[in-house]
C-alpha cells in the first residue's frame, strides 16, 4: 500500500501535486509519503503484536534524520551499522534502547560510542569481534550486551547474489556449526553479557521458504543454546521482506501473488519462536520505506537513433544506483498521465558518461516530450543513501510530504559546497 496516485491525471504523493513540488523545488528530487511511511511501519509492528518485540528500522534503507523522527515517534528503533547511523538515530531521537547494532566491522571507536549510548545490543559477527567488543568494554568499565548473529546456510533466493547474504560462503555471521562453541567462549568473557541471538538471510526476498527453513535451524539452535544453561531474552530475525517493484497500481493487498505480506511472515514468527518467552526483534529497512518514496526527474531530450529510443533525463546512476548495479527495476510513471499517448521501447538513461547509466531498459514508456516529468517509483529505500557525486553531480534534494504540505528535509548540494570540500596541498596553493 502506498499514497501514490493521480488525481485528474497528475502524480500526486498524498495530496501533494509532484508537478507542483517539482516547479518548486527542481529535478530531480525524491519526494517521501510519510502516511505511507507510517502505513508500513503500522503494518509490520501489528503483524507481531501478540509477542513482545522492537522494530528496529534498518536505517541503512534510508537514514534521513526526518524519516528516522518519523518511525520514532511511532515507536521504532534502530538496526545500525556505523557509528555515522548510530549517531543519526540519537539525535533523531531513537531511544539507545531501541538501537541494535550490526555489521562485520565494527572499530573500537564505534564500539565505544554505542557503549556509552547504552544500546539493546551488538550483533557480532566473528569471534575477533566478540575480543574487541569484550576489550573497549573493559576499559571503560561496563558489560556489553551481545547476539551472536549466526549464518544459518539458507539461500534467500534474493533477485541479486550482491545482497543474497545467508549462505555459508558470504562474509556474513557465523556458521552453526561454530556458533555454540562461540557462546560458550562468550560467557566466559567478564565484560560481555549475552542477551540474545541474531540472523539475517537477505533483502528483497519474495517468498517465506527462505525464511521458513533459516526460522527452523534458529529455533533448533535457541534450543541447544538453552540446554547448554545459557539465558536468552532477544531473537533477533533481521529483515529482508521483499516489497512489489511491478503493478505498483495494483492495491498492495492483492499482491499477495508474489510478494508475502508482514502478516504472514509475522505469522511465521509465531509459529516458530511463539513459545519462547523471548522478546522478538525485527530489523525492516525496505518494506518500510521502499514504496514510500519517488525520485521525480524531467525529460531533457529524446533521442532516436537506428537501434533505441533514449529519454535523457536529469536523473542518473549517481542519484539512483540500484538498476545500474543490480539490474533492479524501477516502474516510472509519468507525472502527468495521458492514457491516450502512444506507447513506445524505449530506455531512459542519464547524463552520466557511461553506458551503464540507466534507470530503466527496453521498457514501454508513454509517449514523452522534453520538460515532462517523471517519477520513478519504489525509490525510498537504498536511493539517496547510495547516491553519489559522480560527475561533480551534486546530492540531490530530499522531500517529506504529509497530506498536502511538504518540507525540504535535505537541500540540494551547492556545486560550490561540494568543490569546497576539496583542499589545495601547499605547494599548489600560491594564493
Ligand atoms: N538487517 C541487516 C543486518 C541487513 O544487512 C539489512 C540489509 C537489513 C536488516 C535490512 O534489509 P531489508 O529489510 O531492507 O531487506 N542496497 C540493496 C540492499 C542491501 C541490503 C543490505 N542489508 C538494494 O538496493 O537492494
Amino acid at each position: 500500500m502506498h499514497h501514490f496516485s493521480y488525481h485528474h491525471n497528475v502524480l500526486c504523493a498524498e495530496q501533494t501535486n509532484l508537478a507542483q513540488l517539482a516547479a518548486d523545488v527542481g529535478t530531480p528530487f525524491y519526494a517521501y509519503s510519510t502516511a505511507t511511511l507510517v502505513r508500513h511501519y503500522q503494518v509490520i509492528d501489528q503483524s507481531l503484536a501478540a509477542l513482545p518485540h522492537v522494530v528496529c528500522y534498518s536505517m541503512k534503507a534510508n537514514s534521513n534524520q526526518a524519516v528516522l523522527a518519523t518511525l520514532a515517534q511511532w515507536g521504532s528503533g534502530a538496526d545500525v551499522v556505523s557509528g555515522g547511523e548510530l549517531a543519526r538515530a540519537l539525535r533523531a531521537g531513537v531511544p539507545a534502547h531501541k538501537i541494535v547494532f550490526s555489521g562485520v566491522g565494527k572499530t573500537p571507536y564505534e564500539i565505544a560510542q554505542a557503549l556509552k549510548a547504552g544500546i539493546l545490543q551488538f550483533n557480532v559477527e566473528s569471534e575477533p569481534e566478540l575480543h574487541a567488543i569484550n576489550t573497549v568494554a573493559e576499559s571503560m568499565g561496563v558489560s556489553a550486551p551481545i547476539a551472536l548473529r549466526v549464518n544459518p546456510d539458507v539461500d534467500s533466493e534474493s533477485f541479486s547474489e550482491k545482497i543474497n547474504t545467508g549462505k555459508a560462503d558470504t562474509k556474513f555471521g557465523i556458521p552453526l556449526t561454530d556458533a555454540k562453541k562461540i557462546y560458550a567462549h562468550a560467557a566466559s568473557m567478564k565484560n560481555i553479557k549475552i542477551v540474545g541471538v541474531d540472523m539475517h538471510i537477505g533483502s528483497q526476498i519474495l517468498s517465506l521458504d527462505p525464511f521458513r527453513a533459516a526460522y527452523q535451524r534458529l529455533r533448533d539452535f535457541v534450543l541447544a543454546l538453552r540446554a547448554d544453561g545459557h539465558q536468552l531474552t532477544y531473537i533477533d530475525l533481521g529483515g529482508g521482506l521483499g516489497v512489489p517493484y511491478e503493478e505498483l497500481h495494483a492495491p498492495y493487498e492483492n499482491a499477495t501473488a508474489n510478494t508475502p505480506q508482514p502478516a504472514d511472515l509475522g505469522k511465521l514468527v509465531h509459529e516458530y519462536f511463539g513459545d519462547l518467552g523471548c522478546t522478538m526483534i525485527v530489523e525492516p529497512g525496505r518494506a518500510i520505506v521502499a514504496n514510500a518514496g519517488v525520485l521525480v526527474t524531467q525529460v531533457m531530450y529524446i533521442k532516436k537513433t537506428a537501434h533505441k529510443n533514449f529519454i535523457i533525463v536529469d536523473a542518473a546512476m549517481n542519484d539512483l544506483i540500484r538498476p545500474t548495479l543490480y539490474e533492479a527495476y524501477h516502474e516510472i510513471w509519468p507525472v502527468m498521465k495521458n492514457d491516450a499517448a502512444q506507447k513506445n521501447l524505449a530506455d531512459v538513461v542519464g547524463p552520466v558518461c557511461e553506458t551503464g547509466d540507466f534507470l530503466a531498459q527496453d521498457r514501454m514508456m508513454p509517449d514523452v516530450q522534453a520538460g515532462d516529468f517523471l517519477a520513478v517509483m519504489s525509490a525510498g529505500a537504498y536511493g539517496a543513501v547510495m547516491a553519489g557525486t559522480y560527475n561533480t553531480r551534486p546530492l540531490v534534494p530530499e522531500v517529506m510530504v504529509k497530506g498536502g504540505d511538504w518540507a525540504i528535509i535535505r537541500p540540494r548540494q551547492t556545486v560550490d559546497a561540494l568543490i569546497g570540500l576539496d583542499r589545495m596541498p601547499g605547494w599548489l596553493d600560491q594564493g
